[in-house]
Parts: structure tokens; C-alpha cells; sequence
């Protein structure tokens, strides 16, 4: 009843409320699917930051701080010391941690590569091993790979380093020595632009041959690096083909991001939407709040969606605010003050009326 009346003075521009005085993400949606958030070791030293953790998410993913080039600049040389900040915060408040990611080809560092083909494999077997073995018992879902399929039409698998030195079959050896290392963890292949025709059928089939090889894969991570303007169908799409293979789904770093950017924008910053700096349009707050309450029901409808994380806690802390350029972006459910923006609202009250 309370949040009844907070919509409907809502419907007024400019009234504003906290974020504990409105539902908790995690209670709304808790009896479906986890709510996460990815997070920098910093941010849970933020009071703002470890509020809103605390109230809304029930899971936790590590935006950087479990990428191999963080967790080993060199050979055998372990730094866990920022991720275990993370395994405590989440064991004191209750929280679930994903792992994100074991193999990633944006941060392989170099010693990985030297050597022969048996000498390549052995490290990551190596690597993977000692890496699931610490977080044993506390990551209940590890992204083992991250964006292995290629963007180019007529191309399955990208050209990686490691698919250079190994073939496809890195993804192969990257699983079985994780499910070797924690035979209860769940493993997931996490991928970009599944809700894109294209990039989904190639991204399919390196799924399905997995599964046609007893690669032990329990599941399928969609980014959802959205924006507005896109549509809720694809995703739809993608969580139901993974459903038809017997597979879970997460949504593991969603956002919707203001701008629509050519390719020459992520390639060599060119062609970049002009920045909005402070005078983002209210109408564009408004479509993106429409395509998270989109997003939001079509999440609903699938039993097989065990968790859903933003890239982010709040608009004061996003990737994309410095990629594909340095400019305001504010892709997130709370505002840069930590308040709850119209898209929060239209995503747990259907009533909400999106001004
Ligand atoms: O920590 C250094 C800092 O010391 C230095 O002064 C500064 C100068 O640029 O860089 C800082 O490191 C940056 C790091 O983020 C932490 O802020 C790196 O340059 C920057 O490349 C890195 O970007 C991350 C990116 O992955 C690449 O690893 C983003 O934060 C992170 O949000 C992004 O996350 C990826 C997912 O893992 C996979 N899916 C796509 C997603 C978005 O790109």
C-alpha cells in the first residue's frame, strides 16, 4: 500500500526517493532469480555503495579483481588478496559471488603463451586448478570462458591467443580443469550480443558442440551490454535456446547505455556520439527505463534465469564511462547519487507510470 502511494506521487517529475524506501531488488524478484552486481574491492569501502549492496543484491560479481592479469601478473605468483575482500563481504552478508572469468583474451598475460602447444595447455590447466581450488566452496558459478566466439560472419571461433596456441580445444580443457578443481561449482560460457541473430547462431553452435563432447557446462552467461532503443526480443530469444538445451541462464552485466555508437567508435574512437555531460534528455531516461521494465518481464518468464547482474551498482561507477570514449553515461537502476532513477521504478512496480 505504502509503495502504492510512493508510485503514484511518483508520476510527478522531480519527486525523489531513497534507496531504502522503496522494495528491495533482491525481495521482489528473489522467489525467480538472484539479483548481482559487479563491484571493484574500493566500492564496498563506499557507504553509499555498501548500502545499496546490502539492501538490494543478493549477488556479487568481481568487475576486475578475478581476471587472470590481476590474479597472476606472473607465473605462479598468486595476488587473491582484493577478491578475498570480496568473498568476505559476501559470506558476511549473505550474498552469492560469481567468478568472472578464468579465461578472458582481453587479459592473458603474456607468460601463458611461451613455449610449445603441451606447455601452453599445462599452464591454463595449471592456472585454472590453483585459481578454483582457493575460491572452493565460496564461487558457486564461474564464467570459465568469456567471449570465445568470433564477431565475423563465416567465422565460429574468435582468434584469440589462446585459440592460436590451441585450437577450439582451449575451451574444452579450460572446463574439465575447473570441474576437476570443484566438482560443485557451476560452470557457464559467458558471451556478448547473444541477443543478436547473428552472434547467437555462431555462439550456439560452439554451445552445442561442447555439449556433443560431454564438456561438463552447466550453463550460459548473457552479458546484455544493451542500449536504448534495442529490443527485449532478442534476449527472449537467446534465454529460450538455452533453455531448449537443457541449460541455465544468467544475465551477468547488464546495463543500457544512452548512446548507439558505429563500430569505428569500439574500434578506434571515431564516429563516437557527442557526449550529453550534465543535460542528459529526460526522454532518454524514460526509454531506458521502458527497456528495463521490457528486460525485466521478459527475465520473468523463464524458469531456466537463475540470476540477473548489472555491470555496476549505480550510474557513479560504470565501464561506460570510459569505453568506447570518456563521456557521462549513466546505463544503471540507480543514479550517480545512488537513488533509485524511473528505470529502477518501472522494473519492480508495473504501476509505475514512466514519465
Ligand atoms: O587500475 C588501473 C589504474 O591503476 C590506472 O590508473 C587506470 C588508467 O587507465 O587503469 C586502471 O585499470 C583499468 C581497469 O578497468 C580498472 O578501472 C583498465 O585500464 C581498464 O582496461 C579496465 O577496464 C575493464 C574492462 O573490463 C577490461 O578488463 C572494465 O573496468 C570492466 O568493466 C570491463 O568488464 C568487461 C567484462 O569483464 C567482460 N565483458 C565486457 C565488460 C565491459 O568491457
Amino acid at each position: 500500500m505504502r509503495y502504492l502511494i510512493v508510485s503514484l506521487l511518483l508520476v510527478a517529475p522531480h519527486v525523489a526517493f531513497a534507496a531504502n524506501e522503496v522494495p528491495a531488488l533482491k525481495e521482489v524478484f528473489g522467489a525467480k532469480f538472484l539479483v548481482g552486481a559487479a563491484i571493484e574491492p574500493a566500492q564496498l569501502r563506499n557507504p553509499t555503495d555498501a548500502a545499496l549492496l546490502k539492501r538490494h543484491f543478493s549477488s556479487l560479481t568481481a568487475e576486475n579483481v578475478m581476471k587472470p592479469h590481476r590474479l597472476a601478473p606472473r607465473e605462479g605468483e598468486y595476488n587473491f588478496a582484493p577478491a578475498d575482500e570480496l568473498v568476505r563481504f559476501a559470506r558476511a552478508n549473505g550474498m552469492r559471488l560469481r567468478g568472472h572469468t578464468l579465461l578472458w583474451h582481453r587479459n592473458a598475460p603474456a607468460w601463458f603463451f611461451v613455449g610449445d602447444r603441451e606447455q601452453v595447455r599445462k599452464r591454463l590447466e595449471r592456472y585454472i586448478t590453483d585459481v578454483v581450488t582457493h575460491f572452493k566452496g565460496e564461487v558457486y558459478a564461474w564464467d570459465v570462458v568469456n567471449e570465445v566466439a568470433s564477431d565475423n560472419a563465416g567465422e565460429l571461433y574468435r582468434q584469440t591467443p589462446w585459440f592460436l596456441a590451441l585450437g577450439p580445444d582451449y575451451i574444452e580443457y579450460a572446463f574439465r580443469a575447473a570441474r576437476a578443481a570443484d566438482p560443485d561449482t557451476q560452470l557457464f560460457i559467458n558471451e556478448y550480443d547473444t541477443e543478436e541473430a547473428d552472434k547467437r547462431e555462431r555462439f550456439m553452435t560452439i554451445v552445442r558442440d561442447l555439449r556433443k563432447k560431454g564438456v561438463p557446462l552447466d550453463g550460459v552467461g548473457h552479458q546484455v551490454h544493451t542500449r536504448i532503443g534495442a529490443s527485449a526480443a532478442g534476449v527472449d530469444r537467446a534465454l529460450r535456446e538455452v533453455a531448449e538445451l537443457g541449460l541455465t541462464n544468467h544475465v551477468t552485466e547488464l546495463d543500457v547505455s544512452l548512446y548507439h555508437d558505429p563500430g569505428s567508435c569500439w574500434e578506434n574512437e571515431t564516429g563516437c556520439q557527442r557526449d550529453y555531460g550534465s543535460a542528459v534528455p529526460p526522454a532518454l531516461l524514460s526509454q531506458q527505463a521502458l527497456l528495463y521494465r521490457q528486460l525485466f518481464a521478459v527475465f520473468e518468464k523463464h524458469p531456466t534465469l537463475k540470476s540477473v547482474s548489472t555491470w555496476g551498482i549505480s550510474d557513479a561507477h560504470t565501464w561506460l564511462s570510459r569505453f568506447p570514449t570518456k563521456r557521462t553515461n549513466v546505463p544503471l537502476l540507480f543514479d550517480q547519487a545512488g537513488a533509485p532513477k524511473a528505470a529502477f521504478h518501472a522494473v519492480v512496480d508495473p504501476a509505475f507510470a514512466i514519465p
